[in-house]
């Protein structure tokens, strides 16, 4: 399994259960070596940025006969000043679009070949499918996203069976969220009874073990994993 940013908080949840189950798991983190150097015992650590072409063939190449592919990678595209919108946006289009969908598109081609029936989960957020204010650089290229992934998933269908699907967090108490829950940005959802807790990387975890499951007959699909929110 090649889990890209998998070292953040949604990815080593899912690291972890993967590791737990015996699956070989190669990770791919982009500036927090730190952090990524903690799995080095238990997985492969590779250093990519998934905007860059040759990032994306190194990591493919780590893992020749590649059944599962996750995209964890994102940037929450945060915006302090007006004067940041655009470059936020054009940074968002890289991380949060483009190297992720390239990536699925390059992993999808290899399984192809190699007549792998594999399985590729892709991250979108609960922004991507309600309206929140302030969220467009962020919320926007993950919209993308998500159609871009149901694409790919009705490319990848019939003989060559590799099932593509998005899952879609609401607030996890993990990785980009915790400032945002730290903040108290998200309190209101508790107080006014949308959820009953925020979600946690578990949630998450179990979502996209679902989807790696090698008999499943789900594909171009996005499993809001969001307690409600978005409803
Ligand atoms: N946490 C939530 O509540 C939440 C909610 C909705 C959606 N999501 C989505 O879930 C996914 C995982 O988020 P998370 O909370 O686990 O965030 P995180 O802890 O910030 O992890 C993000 C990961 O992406 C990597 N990354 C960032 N830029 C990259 C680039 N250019 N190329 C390759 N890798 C890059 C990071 O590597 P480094 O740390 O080494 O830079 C890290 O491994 C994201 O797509 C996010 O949008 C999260």
């Amino acid at each position: 399994m090649v889990l890209a940013g998998g070292t953040g908080g949604l990815g080593s949840a899912v690291a972890s259960r993967l590791v737990a189950e015996g699956a070989r798991v190669i990770l791919s983190f982009h500036s927090n070596r730190e952090r990524a150097l903690l799995w080095q015992d238990r997985a492969v650590v590779i250093q990519a940025d998934l905007a860059a072409a040759e990032d994306r063939a190194r990591l493919l190449a780590a893992a020749p006969n590649l059944y599962g592919l996750v995209v964890f990678a994102g940037d929450p595209a945060r915006v302090n000043e007006p004067g940041e919108v655009e470059a936020a946006m054009r940074r968002s289009h890289e991380v949060n679009y483009l190297g992720p969908i390239l990536l699925a598109r390059e992993a999808a081609a290899r399984m192809r070949t190699s007549r792998v029936e594999g399985a590729i989960v892709l991250f979108s957020t609960m922004q991507a499918n309600a309206l929140f204010p302030a969220s467009t650089a962020y919320a926007a290229q993950k919209a993308a996203l998500q159609h871009a992934a149901r694409i790919l998933a009705k490319e990848c269908r019939g003989p060559s069976n590799i099932r593509v699907n998005v899952v879609s967090p609401g607030v996890m108490a993990a990785g980009m969220a915790e400032p945002s829950i730290a903040s108290g940005k998200y309190d209101r959802f508790l107080q006014e009874g949308i959820i009953n807790r925020f979600g946690r990387a578990e949630d998450v975890a179990r979502a996209v073990r679902f989807f790696l499951e090698p008999d499943n007959y789900i594909t171009g699909q996005v499993l809001c994993v969001d307690g409600g929110i978005t409803l």
